[in-house]
């Protein structure tokens, strides 16, 4: 039996990352390691929650006794718990670095004493920063640019340490945007969501140009087992799609799905203190392995848009 060991599996990524994993092993016991912070739920687990095979553990990342406890015997240790939102990371609030970078560090310790075999670990395209034209490699520079990508690429630094010390097991993903169900309204596509079913004012950043291109959750979830199955330890992924999208155009899209015309719900807002242009990723690598992105926002919008509707009273603002 197979013990796989999921950090932030109430949130929406590891949600997700959760319900696929609990599928495709079916002889595995899933421990979800979760602080269950205002941007994820218990609920996001509802369908498999009362089934043995899930064990979920309400506790944070900075209580590295109970992540040691609870990763004993780990097979396969996925660590996407993270604090998540750009917008609230202005300022250098202490979270960022406490979860993002010296929770990577317990997790790190953890999986080190406990001999975990296979840790991966969940990154962003935003350590890279911006890039006007062509993409991102897994060997291009560090260049991030908000205090939420650096505490991501810290937590990568940190990671390079442990893997040249002590030959820890790791893999980083690096993740460009992605879309889905269960993702906190105050992201783009959810947060358009949310204002347009409540017929709200939606503020775009600056003019809405910035450029990003979006995953469908389920297309990371598929390329996540792709790596832990057939990937490199101590190798880097890039994940992502070419399907771009102004973030001017994702509220559009929303706007039609749901009949209404976005200029009269559209406030533009001053920019943030910096906001990278456009991301851009290579994945080339992980298409060696023989996965690659299917689905497009136009193609699940109605079903995500239905499903913020129907849950709209999880979510009390935005
Ligand atoms: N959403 C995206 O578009 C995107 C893109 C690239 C990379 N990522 C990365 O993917 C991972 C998951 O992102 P998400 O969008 O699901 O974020 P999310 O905010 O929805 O979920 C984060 C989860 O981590 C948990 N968490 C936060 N602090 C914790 C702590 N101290 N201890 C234990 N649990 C804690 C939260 O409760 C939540 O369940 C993150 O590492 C993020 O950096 C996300």
């Amino acid at each position: 039996m197979h013990k796989i060991f999921i950090t932030g599996g109430c949130g929406f990524i590891g949600s997700h990352l959760t319900e696929y994993f609990f599928k495709k092993y079916k002889n595995s016991i899933i421990y979800v390691y979760d602080k269950i912070t205002y941007a994820a739920s218990i609920k996001n687990l509802k369908d498999i929650s009362n089934n043995k095979r899930l064990k979920i553990i309400k506790k944070d990342l900075s209580d590295y006794n109970a992540l040691k406890k609870y990763s004993k015997n780990t097979d396969i240790f996925i660590h996407a718990a993270a604090e998540s939102h750009v917008d609230n990371s202005f300022n250098l609030k202490n979270e960022f670095i406490i979860t993002n970078v010296l929770g990577t560090k317990n997790v790190l310790d953890a999986c080190k004493v406990n001999k975990v075999k296979k840790i991966i670990h969940i990154s962003t395209d935003e350590i890279y920063g911006e890039i006007y034209k062509s993409s991102f490699d897994e060997n291009s520079r560090f260049n991030p640019s908000n205090p939420y990508s650096s505490s991501k690429a810290a937590a990568e630094m940190i990671i390079n340490g442990y893997i040249h010390s002590y030959k820890l097991p790791v893999i980083i993903v690096r993740a460009n945007n992605i879309f889905g169900t269960r993702q906190h309204p105050e992201k783009l596509l959810p947060g358009s969501c949310w204002s347009l079913i409540k017929k709200k004012k939606f503020t775009i950043h600056g003019k809405g140009n910035q450029k990003r291109s979006f995953l469908y959750v389920k297309d990371l979830c598929e390329g996540i087992y792709k790596i832990v199955s057939k990937g490199k330890n101590n190798n880097i992924y890039n994940i992502g799609s070419k399907f771009e999208y102004k973030n001017l155009d994702v509220f559009k899209i929303v706007a039609k799905a749901n009949n209404l015309s976005f200029d009269k719900f559209v406030k533009y807002v001053k920019d943030r203190p910096f906001n990278d242009y456009r991301y851009s990723l290579n994945f080339n690598k992980i298409m060696k392995l023989g996965w690659k992105p299917k689905t497009k926002i136009e193609d699940k919008i109605l079903e995500i848009n239905d499903w913020y509707k129907k849950n709209i009273s999880r979510f009390k603002k935005r």
